[in-house]
């Protein structure tokens, strides 16, 4: 079978994963298409990676038109998402659109519509399905280990970690640590659930602490979109929030850019009637065995591991469009966690409870 012919809109820090993932596949897969809006930003990109400058665009429409390419990876901000999603579908490439999947659950909805009616692929960028935690708690989850899951806590708090640039303009990224950094927790915990429908939401969400926090800069999180001066900051820097999903499960979301807190967290925590779950430092399983409990930690590396991560996402996204593999990500997954994240910012602003109405 010939290689899967693939092309990348928006060449920015996560379109690098992307790109590595792709070329680790050199029986499958042929780059044939870079595009961003920053000239400079794509020539490089392509110089960088060894891609020829005839595969160098400006202008995304004109690559889809010229190039055909089978798959598409949309790597820009978030809303682009929606118009280069759509785009890439309606020239009859498969998608791979990083998360969140748009600004809201009716950009989602017109997204998975397109998706529905060109019979293409898309997938969204849940990476965090493709990790060897959620891998291991999987084994447990079906294996009975835990029982009926009822109680989630999901935390994702930066000390001091606004990634800069467009991150911080809503017009851009369509929110703050909620759409950013919560949205990966929330779909850990629904997908180790067996995707549960969200029902309602009660949730706070603030702005006490703004960007520039003096102590210690802004630290390691940089988007590479920072040349553009005139982003403005106006998104939430914490959000705490109540989901609860028809299943009778409840899930308690924390998420920060920036929040006076000793260290930065990232955890799920899953509570059954048999046992309980952890996936950081490392997986450990809390349940009782003969009359005795017992924390089981699991044989092998089980904390989270970058290395391989995005590369497996990239390798199941592949199978999927070149050999019809069962994609574990489906556009419904999208739209449900926009949903959620609709609801968490309509609770914030009305101070009520949020009814997820289907
Ligand atoms: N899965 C993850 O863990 C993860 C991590 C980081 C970022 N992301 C997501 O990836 C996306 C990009 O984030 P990033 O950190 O790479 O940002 P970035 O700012 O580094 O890169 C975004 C790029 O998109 C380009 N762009 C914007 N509009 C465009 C258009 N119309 N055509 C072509 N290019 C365009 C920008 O010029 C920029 O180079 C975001 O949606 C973000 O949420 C996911």
């Amino acid at each position: 079978m010939s290689k899967l012919r693939v092309a990348i809109i928006g060449t920015g820090g996560i379109s690098r994963e992307h790109m590595q993932g792709y070329l680790a596949l050199p029986e499958d897969v042929e780059v044939v298409g870079l595009c961003d809006i920053d000239e400079e930003k794509v020539r490089n990109y392509a110089k960088n990676y060894g891609i020829d400058e005839k595969c160098v665009y400006f202008d995304y429409r004109k690559m889809l038109a010229e190039v055909k390419p089978d798959a598409v990876s949309v790597c820009t901000w978030n809303a682009e998402h929606k118009p280069a999603t759509i785009a890439a579908l309606e020239a009859g490439a498969n998608v791979l659109c990083e998360k969140p999947m748009a600004m809201n659950t009716a950009e989602a909805m017109e997204m998975e519509a397109v998706a529905k009616k060109t019979g293409k692929l898309l997938m969204v960028g849940f990476v965090r399905r493709f990790g060897n935690d959620a891998e291991v708690l999987t084994d447990f989850i079906k294996g009975g280990t835990l029982g009926e899951l009822y109680y989630a806590k999901a935390t994702y708090l930066r000390r001091n970690g606004w990634p800069g640039g467009w991150f911080g303009d809503k017009e851009y990224s369509g929110g703050g640590p909620v759409i950013d950094l919560g949205i990966h927790v929330m779909d850990l915990v629904r997908y180790l659930a067996g995707n549960p429908k969200p029902v309602s939401v009660f949730a706070a969400t603030y702005d006490n602490l703004g960007p520039n926090r003096a102590v210690g800069g802004r630290g390691a999180w940089t988007s590479s979109s920072h040349k553009k001066k005139d982003y403005k900051y106006n998104v939430e820097d914490f959000a705490s929030a109540m989901i609860r999903f028809d299943s009778g499960l409840t899930l308690s979301l924390e998420t920060s850019f920036n929040l006076n807190i000793k260290k930065d967290v990232g955890n799920i925590e899953l509570f059954g009637t048999k046992g309980g779950a952890s996936v950081s430092p490392e997986v450990e399983i809390y349940t009782d065995i003969n009359g005795r409990f017992v924390d089981v930690t699991p044989f092998g590396e089980t904390a989270l591991s970058f290395n391989g991560l995005f590369a497996r996402e990239i390798a199941h996204f592949v199978d999927c469009a070149k050999n019809g593999a069962p994609c574990r990500v489906s556009p419904a997954d999208g739209v449900t966690l926009m949903r959620m994240i609709d609801a968490i910012y309509e609770s914030a602003a009305t101070g009520h409870e949020v009814e997820i109405k289907y």
